[in-house]
């Protein structure tokens, strides 16, 4: 019998659904509890109760109209909530100004003046904030702008822009960077240059949340989960944890006795499993991979391959927003 997982082993924790401990609240560098928002009879974001970690890279991630951005204004104090509370950076949502030094943002396209060069537009941001100055050029050398730093940003790409947008939201050296859709219209190049360039914000110790519509963009990046529909959280938690537990196995035995005997094992679990000739799929965390290899051994099955295969998060977002719930 062999067991092969196709990438690394799940880890045994379970993800966070939906809520954050209100104990370990200080280990967040955001949490809401029932956080609502309503435009007239529209409601953007419904009860949302979700915790981040500090130090981690947050994806937000939703279709169109699910909330993203409208929660990005409530945790910016930029619109009042009709309910609920939140706390950024250990301070509560009415205290902005205890915490809105210590965060950067940068919500949808960022607005420039195109005439200027980028080290301008920068050094103008930054005297208007009351930033110093002296931190443009480390800046421009993070989003590796600074072979253009003295061009005009109305000669810029898209790409380009995205990545001064960014530099301008690190200007307050921020402990927590708040990014909404960054990738937007990058081409896969641009979208890698982004995900480098925060990954080398968190290295800083820097909280990331960044919200976006592209799942394959999201799980390559994060550490930490949202997934926003209709404005609720469907799930909140530990990227790694929540595609593991998502998973499938699929397994494949010497002769159909022997699938027999563990597709009956599997429906005992209470597990969901199809067939396939010779083989079986099974969704199921991925940790369930140990008990069965163990189970189907004590029972006799010894000639079986399991492979473990980790769902994408395409496929998790369609099992939530389905009703499939974890
Ligand atoms: N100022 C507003 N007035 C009225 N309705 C609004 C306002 N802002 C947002 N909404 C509504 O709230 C809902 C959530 O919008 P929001 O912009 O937060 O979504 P989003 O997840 O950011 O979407 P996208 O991916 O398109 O950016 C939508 O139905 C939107 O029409
Ligand atoms: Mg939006």
């Amino acid at each position: 019998m062999s067991f092969s997982p196709d990438r690394s082993q799940a880890s045994e924790a379970a993800p966070v659904t939906g809520s954050a401990p209100g104990s370990a609240s200080g280990a967040f560098a955001i949490a809401t509890q029932g956080l609502s928002k309503r435009f007239g009879n529209r409601t953007a974001v419904d009860g949302l109760t979700i915790g981040i970690p500090a130090g981690t890279i947050a994806g937000f991630v939703g279709p169109n109209g699910a909330g993203k951005t409208t929660t990005i204004r409530l945790l910016l104090g930029l619109v009042r909530p009709n309910a609920g509370s939140a706390t950024i950076l250990g301070h509560p949502l009415t205290a902005s100004p205890s915490y809105l030094p210590r965060v950067g943002a940068l919500i949808e396209a960022p607005a420039f003046y195109p005439s200027l060069s980028g080290r301008t537009n920068l050094e103008v941001l930054a005297r208007l904030g009351g930033y110093p100055t002296s931190r443009v050029s480390e800046l421009l050398e993070v989003v590796e702008l600074s072979d253009r730093a003295r061009d005009r940003v109305g000669t810029y790409s898209l790409g380009m822009k995205q990545r001064l947008g960014v530099a301008m939201a690190l200007l307050p050296d921020p402990d927590l960077l708040i990014l909404d859709e960054p990738a937007n219209g990058l081409d896969p190049l641009g979208i890698i240059g982004i995900r480098d360039l925060l990954r080398r914000v968190r290295e800083q110790g820097k909280t990331i949340l960044l919200s976006s519509h592209l799942l394959g963009e999201l799980e390559q990046v994060t550490d930490w989960l949202i997934m926003l529909h209709q404005g609720k959280a469907l799930t909140c938690g530990s990227t790694r944890d929540l595609l593991a537990q998502r998973g499938e196995l699929v397994v494949e035995a010497g002769d159909a006795m022997q699938l027999d005997l563990v597709a009956r094992i599997v429906s005992e679990a209470d597990y969901v499993v199809t067939r396939e000739d010779r083989t079986l799929h099974i969704a199921c965390p991925a940790t369930f991979a140990e008990t069965l290899n163990r189970q189907a051994r004590e029972a006799g099955a010894t000639n079986l391959t399991i492979r473990v295969k980790e769902a994408s998060l395409e496929q998790l977002f369609l099992a939530l927003v389905k009703g499939d719930r974890s």
